[in-house]
């Protein structure tokens, strides 16, 4: 079954057309990398399926609902989990609080159930603490929970990223170059971390601009050049694929 459906997306800024046309199904419980050089249009794809752009023309359907249009926040909690390209977390806050912070915007109660703190309020924060303690353990950060952000390595950045969108609760995971400014060893368990994540029958779909990551990890692959879709398929084709090959060596990837 598709979880996410993609239709004739196109979205232009100003006079440059940033995504054309773009199509493409997301399987439930797979794994999709997108990529395609340096402004291709990969971010901006993420951005329209998060609401974070609003697209010039087409559709997104997650889980059979239309969501195009819709805000950020109604997105997140119909199951969309994500992750930036450029780290943004709370750096003045521990990880664990940024876990939290990631796990409220599933919460009921918000800011003023947690000030009069009623029987149910109180157990939907204990739920939460544990909750945010699980996915810190599952990406392997249970003993930096009490350490500020800006005191993790970057490679643990982007793990703690990676932990908050989890801690949402997504059907749908979309990480936006998640292994760019790891080492080599950094990668290696990030490829058994996504697999981890699959296992908990969660979808993932992945920006990568290094290929050799996407095609050990990825089941799929959708390469996008200059906004459009050029090509689709299993690792093993897209390798041979002329248009791919000539996409990267042109612009010296
Ligand atoms: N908010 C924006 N305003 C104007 N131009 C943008 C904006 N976001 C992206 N672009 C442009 O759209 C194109 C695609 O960008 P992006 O989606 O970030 O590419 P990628 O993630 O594949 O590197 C680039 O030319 C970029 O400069
Ligand atoms: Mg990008």
């Amino acid at each position: 079954m598709s979880l996410l459906t993609l239709k004739n997306l196109t979205k232009s800024f100003g006079g440059l057309m940033a995504v054309n046309d773009v199509s493409f199904d997301v399987e439930e419980g797979s794994i999709i990398g997108l990529i395609g050089p340096n402004g291709a249009g990969k971010t901006t794809v993420f951005n329209l399926i998060t609401g974070n752009h609003r697209p010039d023309r087409g559709e997104i359907i997650f889980n059979g609902i239309h969501i195009t249009g819709m805000l950020t926040h109604r997105i997140v909690s119909l199951g969309i989990g994500r992750t930036f390209q450029t780290i943004r977390l709370f750096q003045n806050l521990t990880a664990l609080e940024n876990v939290l912070a990631g796990r409220h915007a599933r919460m009921k109660s918000g800011a003023t159930g947690a000030m009069l703190r009623t029987p149910g309020q109180k157990r939907e924060e204990r739920d939460a603490l544990a909750s945010a303690l699980r996915e810190l353990s599952f990406v392997g950060l249970q003993e930096q929970a009490n350490q500020l952000a800006r005191n993790l390595s970057y490679g643990n950045q982007r793990l703690l990223e990676i932990a908050r969108a989890l801690a949402t609760e997504p059907r749908l995971v979309i990480l936006d170059e998640p292994a760019s400014g790891m080492n080599e060893q950094e990668t290696t368990l990030l490829i058994d971390l996504i697999r981890m994540i699959r296992d908990r029958k969660i979808t993932i779909l992945l920006i990568e601009h290094d290929m050799s990551l996407v095609m050990r990890a990825c089941e799929r692959i959708v390469v996008l050049e200059y906004g459009s879709k050029i090509a689709e398929g299993p690792p093993s084709a897209i390798k041979e694929d002329p248009k791919v090959i000539e996409a990267y060596l042109g612009t010296g990837d």
